[in-house]
């Protein structure tokens, strides 16, 4: 029996921009990604099973082809023709699920990279993450990480210089949202603001944490109804309130994070928003 994990990042936005919808349905998007160190752990066991399985500490998931995990190994199969009948994958999930902060696409990014070492395939990573792309939007930036502009659908990918190190405080309300009903709201409306995406760049590139903090903006956060938008304002104020650079919605939500420079400052307002939000977590960029 052969075993090995994979740690599976969860990402933030610090901006997202959706620019068209394309003629399949899809939406042209420019966004600038991190992935931050709260993380679940993907295990992958060869041996001990006579087929394909999955299992996640977490009861309510889909364990079949509906979870991006099993739809990522399929697809790594499809490629490299290894035989997956004695694969036993195990997820212990940490990341909250429907959170705008990619969990289900690092868990599928996790895989590739995971079966990759499992079955000594030699494949890069932009290898893998061409075979991320048929499998959801953000799994080709979830396998290679790190900081990054995602253009396209999401799969067009720019390496960034990497985020100063700082603290991420994420909270997420305990509301679902759906994502393909929030393009759908973005469609009907006018956006009234964009990220400066080209000044986000520039202060990055600058190492200018405060820059970068001020220019964070998610389009999103203008498509949601007025009592979950209202929500989101709250956490992003308080975060502001404890010594947030910035805060920001992330993908399409509802988690909201805030950038601070001060360790205690984050904790303090990690400690405050947990006492009304238990998906809470501070974190750090890698
Ligand atoms: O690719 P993925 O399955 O993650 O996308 C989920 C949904 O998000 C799509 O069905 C679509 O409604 C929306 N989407 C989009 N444009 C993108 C990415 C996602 O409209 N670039």
């Amino acid at each position: 029996m052969t075993r090995l994990t994979e740690p599976a990042y969860a990402k933030i936005n610090l901006s997202l921009d959706v620019l068209s919808r394309r003629p399949d349905g899809y939406h042209e998007l420019r966004m600038v990604m991190q992935s931050v160190s709260l993380h679940d752990t993907v295990t992958l066991t060869l041996g001990g099973t006579d087929r394909l399985t999955l299992s996640t500490n977490l009861g309510f998931l889909p364990v079949d082809g509906k979870n991006i995990a099993i739809a990522a190994a399929n697809a790594f199969a499809r490629h490299t023709g290894a035989d997956l009948s004695r694969l036993a994958i195990h997820i212990d999930k940490r990341i909250p699920v429907c959170a705008g902060t990619a969990g289900g696409s690092s868990d599928g990014a996790a895989v590739l990279r995971g079966l990759n070492r499992l079955y000594e395939t030699g494949l890069t990573p932009e290898m893998l993450a061409k075979i991320g792309e048929a499998v959801g939007s953000d799994v080709p930036y979830c396998v290679l990480g790190g900081t990054a502009l995602a253009e396209g659908r999401g799969e067009r990918l720019t390496a960034l210089t990497a985020l100063e190190p700082c603290y991420l405080v994420l909270c997420k309300p305990p509301f679902p949202i759906s994502t393909p009903e929030l393009y759908q709201a973005i469609d009907a409306i006018r956006l009234h603001c964009r990220p400066d995406t080209a000044g986000l760049l520039r202060a990055l590139e600058g190492r200018d944490l405060h820059g970068v903090a001020r220019r964070m903006f998610n389009v999103f956060e203008q498509a949601l109804p007025p009592k979950r938008r209202a929500v989101v304002e709250e956490i992003k104020n308080e975060l502001i309130q404890h010594g947030a650079l910035g805060a920001c919605m992330s993908g399409s939500g509802p988690t909201v994070f805030g950038l601070f420079s001060r360790q205690e400052a984050a904790e303090e307002a990690a400690g405050a928003l947990r006492e009304s939000y238990s998906d809470t977590f501070l974190c750090t960029p890698v």
